[in-house]
């Protein structure tokens, strides 16, 4: 009795952490693109003023949702050209990111449902896309 609920709560948290685990793949950048997103990175948490800290939480994929957090993504993605003017992405240059080898269908078809969202500013609308895209992607990219 007491061995069987062990053997059920432990299955059911091994399930759970797989879930968690292969529900979105993680792939690297090439090393060229992470020095060039490092470099970006760093000159935008100048341009910006926000604190450092948001490196290492960007790195772990938790951004505040404050606004100097909110300029930093949005300097960030559009110094990396893949935001246009009004805030929303570039859809073949987020794929561009990303090596042949994983699903880009099911990127694409992530990134163009959270590319529909708008904010009420370029900047709160990147910040948007950007959490979505990061909540739903397939695969993400990791550093
Ligand atoms: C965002 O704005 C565009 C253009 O005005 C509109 O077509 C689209 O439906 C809006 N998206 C949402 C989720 O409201």
């Amino acid at each position: 009795m007491h061995y069987s609920s062990l053997f059920v709560i432990v299955l059911v948290a091994s399930i759970i952490g797989l879930c968690a685990s292969v529900k979105q793949k993680k792939v690297n950048l090439a090393p060229d693109k992470t020095a060039r997103l490092v470099q970006h990175a760093i000159d935008c948490v100048a341009a910006t003023g926000v604190s450092p800290d948001v490196l290492m939480q960007f790195r772990q994929g938790h951004v505040g949702s404050d606004d100097k957090s909110q300029q930093f993504v949005h300097c960030l993605l559009k110094r990396l050209s893949l935001v246009s003017k009004d805030g929303h992405g570039k859809t073949q240059r987020v794929l561009d990111l990303y090596p042949d080898s994983v699903d880009k269908e099911g990127i694409k078809k992530a990134f163009d449902e959270c590319n529909k969202l708008n904010g009420s500013t370029p900047t709160e609308t990147s910040f948007k896309v950007f959490v979505c895209f990061h909540k739903t992607s397939p695969v993400v990219i990791g550093l």
